[in-house]
């Protein structure tokens, strides 16, 4: 079993499509071992994303993720952040494969509903950026 963390972006929030990716997530067999409600600030965000700080996007991004309140989680299963990749699909929803959160759900390359880690390292700076050991709580028990 291992982790990865996504967020469920601003664009999701509005939506109202949490509970709509909430259910891909779980029939895909992931578990939320860690969930929450909360908005980032300009501040929170570029820290977040500060890997694509040199980016042409990042102003944008940076705006976007901190438009609204967003949902951030741990998942656990196994082979978690490449399979939640595969589940979620290519960053652009017009590149992203059939049945993905993405091609389903995402309007554009910038607003696309969900956040997934890109390796196990990084899932486990995202996590403890948004969670405290005390948040995670152990599945199955
Ligand atoms: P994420 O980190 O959010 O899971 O997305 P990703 O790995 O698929 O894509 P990444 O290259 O890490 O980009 C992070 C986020 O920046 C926004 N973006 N906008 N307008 C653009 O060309 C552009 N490119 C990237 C997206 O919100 C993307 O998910
Ligand atoms: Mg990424």
């Amino acid at each position: 079993m291992n982790r990865t963390l996504t967020i469920l972006k601003p664009d999701c929030v509005r939506k109202q499509l949490i509970g709509a990716v909430i259910e891909k997530i779980e029939t895909a067999g992931f578990r939320i071992v860690a969930m929450k409600k909360t908005k980032l600030t300009k501040e929170t965000a570029g820290e977040f994303y500060a890997v694509h700080r040199q980016r042409p996007f990042y102003g944008e991004l940076v705006e976007f993720m901190s438009s609204g309140p967003c949902v951030p989680m741990i998942l656990e299963k196994d082979n978690a952040v490449d399979d939640f990749r595969t589940l979620i699909g290519a960053t652009d929803p017009a590149e992203a494969a059939e049945g993905t959160v993405r091609k389903l759900y995402a309007d554009s390359k910038g607003e696309n509903i969900v956040h997934g880690s890109d390796s196990d390292e990084n899932a486990v700076l995202e996590s403890a950026f948004f969670f405290s050991t005390e948040d995670i709580v152990r599945v199955n028990k």
